[in-house]
Formats: C-alpha cells, structure tokens, sequence
C-alpha cells in the first residue's frame, strides 16, 4: 500500500459509507453489551443523565475535533501528529491511541467471541425450556470454561484481521449500510416484548428516574469512560476514519448523525434490557454477563424467539465486527504507514500479538478469575483502564491539540470545507475545545479517581 513516503491511501466512497463505516465503529457491544451493564451497577436513571450529558457536551466536540485532525493530515492516529506538528511531542497522543487500540481489542474480542457462542446456541435451540435461573447457570458454565471461550474469541479476530485485510472500503462500508437499519428494527421489536413483560414498569424507572444519591465521582467517571468507549473517541479511530474522508464531506453533520445514532441504540439497549431484568428477578448490577443472561430470557418468552435470536446474535456479531474492524485499522494503518510494513503483514502481526493479550482476558473468567490484581481481574483493569482512563485522557489532549496547536485558520477550513459550508458554531466549537472539555474532563478525572478529595 506504500510507496517510499507518500501512502497511496485507501478512501470512502462518499457520505454515505462514511457515515456507515463511523456509525459501525461507535454503534457495538459498547452499547449493547457495556451500556446497560454499566448503567446498572451505577443506579439506572441518574447515569444515564450524566452520561447523555457528556456525549453532547464533550463526545461530539470529541469526534469532530478528530474528524478534522484526521482529514486535515490523511494519516493514521500516530503520522497524522508527526505531519501537523513535525519536531513536537504531540505523537505521544498517537502512541497513546495504539495502547489503547490493543488492550480495547484484547477484552472486546472476549465479549465478541461469547456473541458467537450464543449464535450457535440460538441455532441449535439452547436456550429452550430454561428459566432464568438456569440460563444464569449456563452463562457461568459457559464464560468460565476455557477452550470455548478461547476458540470463539480466534474465530472473531481471523473475521476482524480478514476484513482489515482486504480493505474498508470493499468490507465493512458495503455491508454495514444495509445491515445497521436491520439491527434497529430488531432492538425496537425486542423492546416492545421486553416492555410488555409483566412488571416492566419497574425496569424503566430503574433507566429513565434519576436518582441522585446514587451520584459519587466514580460515577461520574464510569459515565465519562462509557461515553468515549461508546463514540469511539480517544484513540484515533476517528483521525484514522477521518483520514479516509473526502473533501467534500460534512464533518460536523457527520460527527452529529453518529453521535445521535450511537445514543439512541444505546438508550433503546437500554429499554430493551432493564424492563427483562426486573421481570425475571435478575440483578441489574449483574456486570460483565447482563445481556447474555437477559437476552435469552426474552426470546423464551417471544412468539417466534427461536428466529428472532438467530437474528439477534448475528446482527450483535456483525455489530462488534464493524467496531472491531476500526479498533484494528488504528493499528494496521499505523504497521503499515509509519514502519513501512504491507498492509497484509501489519494485519498478521497486529491481530496475532492482539489476539495473545486477549487470552488473558479471555481467561479471566476462568482459570485465571483468582488472579485479581487490586480486587479485579486482567479483563476487569483492561476494561477500566481503556474506557475511564485512556480514552479520556486521549479526548484532552486532542482537543488540547485543536484548540491550541493546530489553530484556528486550519479547523475553521475543515469544519466549513474551505469555506464553502456555514461554520456557524465555529467558535462554540473553539470554546469548548480549548477551555470547556480539557478543564471538564480533567476534573472528572482527578475527582473520579480520587487524586484529590
Ligand atoms: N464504540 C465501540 C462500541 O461501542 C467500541 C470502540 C471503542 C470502537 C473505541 C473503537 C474505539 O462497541
């Protein structure tokens, strides 16, 4: 894909696949799988507040500031800091990204792989005549186990790295387009079942009435990580994506519809799973394992939940497959572009070593579920560390980058396409990358991890 220093780069083909490939990255088990857990084990209503405000407030601006990054340098999260800020240390925030990237995708291909394990036993009917108690038990049967567990876990990243391989453009923008409104309309008809459960109601008091007490700086930093883990902020699969993105293309509207679409499937995970959980007498604050024990449960309880889990699983699958897609195409462009290597030998090496971190997370469920390391296991501190501290500390410093280092000529002219788009809110965007989510994310950060206090 290389040619001595000028990269014959690889693009989306228009508005459409952008917003495809971008939604396909933010919209994934972040919101299916980590949102209602994570809302759950913070008290439902409150959290959700919180985290809402943070995507709007600070996501959006976020993902933008990296769309611009991203475009402006038409290089991977790493060169695209050595071409706007040769001689400079910015890079660091690309190396950053790329630790991030590997320890993302060491514990999602974890949940990716169960994904697969629980399509196969939508096929073969497992989840028949089980009641929650016992589907609660399979799980733990399941997820504690090794060689399951691990050989799914191989199986999502030889789909990931082939479709990395083969190029975005071919791959994922082809099937995420039609694909994605396939997995709305299902969540809304599983919504709907789960709303009609007896005792629902409890369910969505638990999301949508807030309760303040519940509110402590972990919190709020749980809903911090949970937002940047959602749009993909952080690491640069965005400055990654955006270095794919015509000229003509419209950032902020962009940066907006993923934000909206990214929100609205995780409320609706939200509707889709809490009302469940209170109906069957599962605890909300279950962790790691709510959707898989809730899930099924449901399709028990559906006309027709033998076909709407077969679908349900696979359009999950495919879901964490466009997220994945862009945790590893952080990684490659980065192989590929800066230490020179093809793109097919980046692909191997990189989901190889991934891959090798992963079966620790992998096995933290298991065999190594004793390991803890201050009271959490290898998969728990990859988890955390990822959302609530990297990505969080990446979205300020690329936002510290635009606002002050890149300057004001070069985001007004990406923002507004040289001009040819309004840039009305240009200068509210300036505010808040300067001042507003730098200072805002920072305090959440010394107060959530209880530097001060
Ligand atoms: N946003 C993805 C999801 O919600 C996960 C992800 C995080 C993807 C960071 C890329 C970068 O599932």
């Amino acid at each position: 894909m290389t040619n001595n220093d000028v990269p014959v780069r690889d693009s989306f083909s228009g508005k459409v696949g952008v917003i495809a490939a971008a939604a396909g990255s933010a919209v994934g088990l972040g919101n299916i799988w980590r949102f209602p857990y994570v809302a759950g084990e913070n008290g439902g209503g409150a959290f959700l507040l919180i985290y809402l405000g943070f995507i709007f407030a600070i996501g959006f601006p976020v993902m933008l500031a990296e769309l611009t990054i991203g475009r402006r340098a038409q290089r991977n999260a790493l060169g695209s800091f050595k071409k706007l800020a040769p001689g400079k240390p910015w890079y660091l925030i690309g190396l950053m990204g790329i630790v991030a990237a590997f320890m993302i995708l060491a514990f999602y291909s974890t949940i990716a792989g169960w994904t697969l394990e629980y399509l196969v036993q939508a096929f073969t009917n497992g989840f028949s005549g089980q009641d929650a108690m016992q589907l609660k038990e399979s799980f733990e049967v399941f997820q504690s186990g090794s060689f399951r567990p691990l050989l799914w876990q191989l199986v999502f990243m030889f789909l990931t790295a082939f479709i990395i391989y083969r190029g975005v453009k071919r791959g994922i923008e082809k099937y995420t387009k039609i694909l994605m409104p396939v997995l709305v309309f299902l969540i809304i008809i599983i919504c709907i079942r789960s709303l009609t459960l007896d005792g629902a109601g409890e369910g969505l008091e638990f999301l949508f009435k807030p309760d303040f007490s519940k509110i402590t700086w972990p919190v709020i930093l749980d809903a911090l990580g949970q937002a940047a883990f959602s749009l993909s902020i952080g690491m640069g699969t965005l400055i990654t994506y955006g270095s794919y993105i015509k000229k003509d293309t419209n950032l902020p509207t962009t940066a907006l519809q993923v934000t909206v679409a990214d929100t609205s499937i995780a409320i609706l995970a939200g509707v889709m799973i809490f009302p469940a959980v209170f109906a069957f007498n599962i605890d909300p604050a279950e962790g790691f394992g709510l959707v898989f024990i809730v899930l099924p449960n449901i399709f028990e309880q559906m006309a027709g939940g033998y076909f709407f889990a077969i679908i349900f699983f696979t359009l999950l699958s495919i879901a964490a497959l466009t997220s994945t897609v862009s945790v590893l195409e952080v990684v490659v462009a980065y192989f590929s572009e800066e230490l020179n290597m093809s793109r097919r030998k980046a692909t191997i090496i990189a989901a190889s070593a991934i891959t090798l971190v992963g079966v620790f997370a992998t096995l933290s469920f298991g065999p190594l579920s004793d390991a803890l390391i201050l009271g959490k296991t290898v998969f728990g501190w990859f988890d955390y560390l990822s959302a609530n501290i990297l990505l969080p500390l990446g979205a300020i410093f690329i936002v510290l980058f635009v606002g002050w280092y890149l300057g004001k000529k070069a985001v007004a002219d990406e923002i507004t396409n040289q001009g040819e788009l309004k840039g009305r809110l240009l200068n509210v965007f300036l505010v808040i990358v300067k001042f507003i989510a730098p200072i805002a994310i920072t305090l959440v950060f010394i107060y959530g991890l209880g530097l001060i206090g």
